[in-house]
């Protein structure tokens, strides 16, 4: 299974340290953010790894990274997105090529775990088809995919509703079979002008092709200035994914 990580976007909400650099460049506790989906790939055994890319100072990224030594990588690979901030599944489609067929494993640039993750990528590597989510209670569903569930199942995902069905939060980390590139290219922008992954996860839905899990260990995301904040004190605290 190869790895994906999404880093593009423009970063508005964290204005203006975005104004010149890139999110996933700044700092969170101790290293760049881009460091932390890295390592959890890595640690979770994916060691095929493209990192898509946009927007402000996309050449740090390779200044930065370069091969991935420091990872243990033997390469890393990158794709631009040209076009500004279209969304996560239009960045997404920069990958297909780099698939090339495969499972992958995508991981938004901004989400930060505490655990490993390679036993839901290994139930994945055995699901037959379709696609796998990962789960997580949140005290703010408003601000994420949320998923209804009924019968061990979930039924429907609304991104960023105002009246949440549920307190389960899709968090940034998606296991996709190959056909999540023709499923984002039959998208049409959101209200927000982008091409949502929850369109995504929604077509693998209808399919009866997506599964689930619950993360255990805390998750949260860094891309607001309270949430970066809040990754900045759980890693202080005690780590982030093993690393
Ligand atoms: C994105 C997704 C959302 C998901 C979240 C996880 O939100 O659209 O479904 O729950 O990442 O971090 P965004 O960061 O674009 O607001």
């Amino acid at each position: 299974m190869k790895g994906v990580i999404l880093a593009g976007g423009l970063g508005t909400r964290m204005l203006p340290m975005t104004k010149v650099t890139n999110k996933h460049l700044l700092p969170v506790y101790d290293r760049p953010m881009i460091y932390y989906p890295i390592q959890c790939l890595v640690n979770a055994d994916i060691r095929d790894i493209m990192i898509v890319t946009g927007g402000n100072r996309a050449g740090h990224f390779l200044e930065l990274l370069g091969s991935g030594e420091e990872f243990g990588l033997k390469a890393l690979h990158y794709a631009y997105q040209d076009g500004g901030n279209a969304g996560i599944a239009d960045a997404l489609r920069r990958a297909e090529h780099f698939a090339d067929g495969e499972k992958i494993i995508v991981v938004l640039g901004d989400n930060i775990i505490e655990n490993n993750i390679a036993a839901a990528v290994q139930s994945f590597r055995q699901q037959e088809r379709g696609a796998k989510v990962l789960l997580k209670q949140v005290e703010d569903p408003q601000r994420f995919g949320v998923a209804e569930i009924a019968n061990n199942k979930i039924v429907s995902i609304e991104e960023k509703p105002k009246n949440p069905k549920s307190d389960l939060a899709v968090i940034g980390i998606y296991m996709y079979d190959a056909q999540v590139f023709d499923f984002a290219k039959q998208l049409k922008p959101s209200a927000r002008g982008e091409l949502e992954i929850t369109d995504v996860n929604n077509a693998y839905i209808q399919q009866n092709t997506l599964t689930y899990e619950i993360l255990q260990g805390w998750w949260t995301d860094a891309g607001t200035i309270e949430s970066h904040y809040r990754a900045t004190q759980l890693i202080a605290q005690g780590g982030a994914n093993k690393i």
